[in-house]
């Protein structure tokens, strides 16, 4: 034992006499109650199929991903990984370390064959279960065993001690094994260890079939399946509820030196209530903190003569994600001046939902959205040419304002599928099934030289979440007012 570990072991008091470890393994309950199917158990069957369709030949390997350190010996909470999700259907803080394994079917290879393995509950005559704190129940609650989670996830369930042993079986030039990367770096190294073993090329090649892997994860969550779809509405559900508590508390806000901290807060209080928490860091921006377009640092305050841009979403325990944005006017009325720069972003978004429509292509909700804000700024006087030089590739001014991007898909990441080839992504057509976000706004910054002294300071942004139908979209998000009248209206009813 190092020097240091010893000194770790010095705040230790737990007995280790033989007595109190018989003691203490005895006189539980062992009763093991039978564990529900999930309901993603009835849809991934089919994505795992797809799978081992698109990459034949390959034993593929999806990591969960482990514990993180966040300092000493804390631990991040943690949060699978996407595509660990996504084929297995697990969520929530479901398993660290543990890995899905999918290939071709012996007897059908166009049909998968998949074994999940993981570090089941140890047994009572196990010190795990209250000498552990990283994993024992008695620190960190109880964990499944090999039965119960075959029972939830609907596949063979393996003891994680003889993933080495699948893992290599077989493995040679009729079949491949490929790992997903950059999710657990111990299995990383135990494919490619037995890559090497089994004559398997590694380097560039090896790379090559990672990077595949993470595409096609990437690519196939482009169109959802109608659990996603329920789970999109869940999230989003959940995400109003945190936005109308933020308004209800707006007069505390307002009270409060930081301000928009209280606004992180009370919306955290809603996603961890009704879901696993927030699918990305909240921005709580007021005044020109709106103006910053990824402002999380939220420590100011928020006075009542300014917008408020709060972009939040509740990620529910499937791990689906919204992504919302309201600007508030936060004395519950806005100037004109920021009425002014609202509906102009407001018809920015208007014009992406008119275009918006199956095969329509996925750039140009963007080009839709920007034409409008280039007009706009052009009768504002605030380019220096006309909105059509602006639009070309040439100009491009506008974008000043409105530095980012209209939409992104959107599910069990925020920014969802982001590993697909542009011609799946940008340059796609939409089909029915996909969920994205229309997100235009425009953001005017106190220190901005350009634009007139009543502009500066405002930065509005108005998102919702969509999900292409068969003949056009459906605003998930639309419960929660975007007229500037319906927004007052909103803010009145909740703070009265
Ligand atoms: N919340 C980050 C985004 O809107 O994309
Ligand atoms: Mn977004
Ligand atoms: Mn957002």
């Amino acid at each position: 034992m190092t020097e240091l570990a010893s000194r770790g072991d010095s705040r230790s008091q737990r007995p280790s006499n033989e007595a109190f470890r018989e003691f203490i393994s005895s006189g539980w309950d062992e009763t093991v109650p039978d564990a529900e199917r999930r309901e993603a158990a009835d849809y991934t069957p089919a994505r795992r199929d797809a799978l081992v369709r698109r990459l034949p030949g390959a034993r593929l390997v999806l990591s969960a991903g482990v514990l993180k350190v966040r300092s000493n010996d804390t631990d991040y909470p943690f949060r699978p990984d996407s595509a660990f999700a996504y084929y297995t259907g697990l969520g929530t803080d479901e398993e660290p370390d543990s890995v899905l394994v999918i290939e071709p079917s012996a007897e059908d290879p166009a049909t998968a064959e998949a074994r999940y393995f993981f570090r089941p509950r140890a047994g009572f005559d196990s010190s795990e279960f209250y000498a552990d704190s990283r994993y024992g129940e008695m620190w960190v609650g109880r964990r499944p065993t090999l039965t119960e989670a075959s029972q939830r996830l609907g596949i063979e369930v393996r003891h994680i001690d003889e993933l080495r042993d699948h893992l290599a079986k077989d493995v040679g030039a009729q079949l491949s094994l490929t790992v997903m990367p950059g999710v657990d770096a111990g299995v990383e190294a135990m494919v490619s260890e037995i890559r090497s073993q089994n004559g398997l090329p590694g380097g560039d090649e090896a790379a090559a079939e990672s990077a595949a892997l993470k595409e096609a994860a990437s690519e196939q969550r482009l169109v959802k399946d109608e659990y996603e779809i329920g789970q999109m509405r869940a999230a989003v559900d959940a995400t109003l509820r945190g936005f109308e508590d933020v308004i209800r508390h707006l007069p505390e806000v307002v009270g409060h030196p930081r301000g928009e901290r209280v606004i992180e807060g009370v919306f955290a209080a809603t996603a961890r209530a009704d879901g696993n928490g927030v699918g990305y860091d909240t921005i709580a921006a007021a005044g020109d903190h709106a103006c910053t377009l990824h402002w999380t640092r939220n420590d100011g305050s928020v006075r009542s003569d300014e917008l408020v841009l709060i972009d939040a979403g509740v990620e529910i325990d499937s791990l689906y994600t919204a992504d919302v944005t309201r600007t508030l006017p936060v004395s519950g009325r806005f100037s004109p001046v920021q009425r002014k720069v609202y509906d102009a972003v407001l018809e920015a978004a208007d014009a992406a939902f008119a275009v918006a429509r199956p095969g329509l292509r996925f750039r140009e909700l963007h080009a839709a959205a920007m034409e409008v804000l280039a007009r706009t700024l052009e009768e504002w006087g605030l380019l220096p040419g006309t909105a059509a030089e602006s639009l070309s590739p040439e100009g491009q001014w506008h974008r000043r304002w409105m530095p980012h991007g209209t939409s992104h898909h959107l599910g069990l990441d925020v920014h969802d599928c982001a590993q697909a080839r542009r011609e799946m992504y940008l340059d796609a057509e939409l089909v029915p099934g996909m969920v994205f976000t229309i997100e235009p706004g425009l953001y005017f910054k106190q220190n901005d030289l350009l634009v007139p002294g009543e502009l500066r300071g405002i930065g509005v942004r108005i998102e919702d979440d969509v999900l292409v139908t068969a003949d056009g979209v459906e605003n998930l998000s639309a419960a929660a007012p975007r007229r500037a009248d319906d927004v007052e209206r909103w803010i009145a009813g909740l703070t009265q």
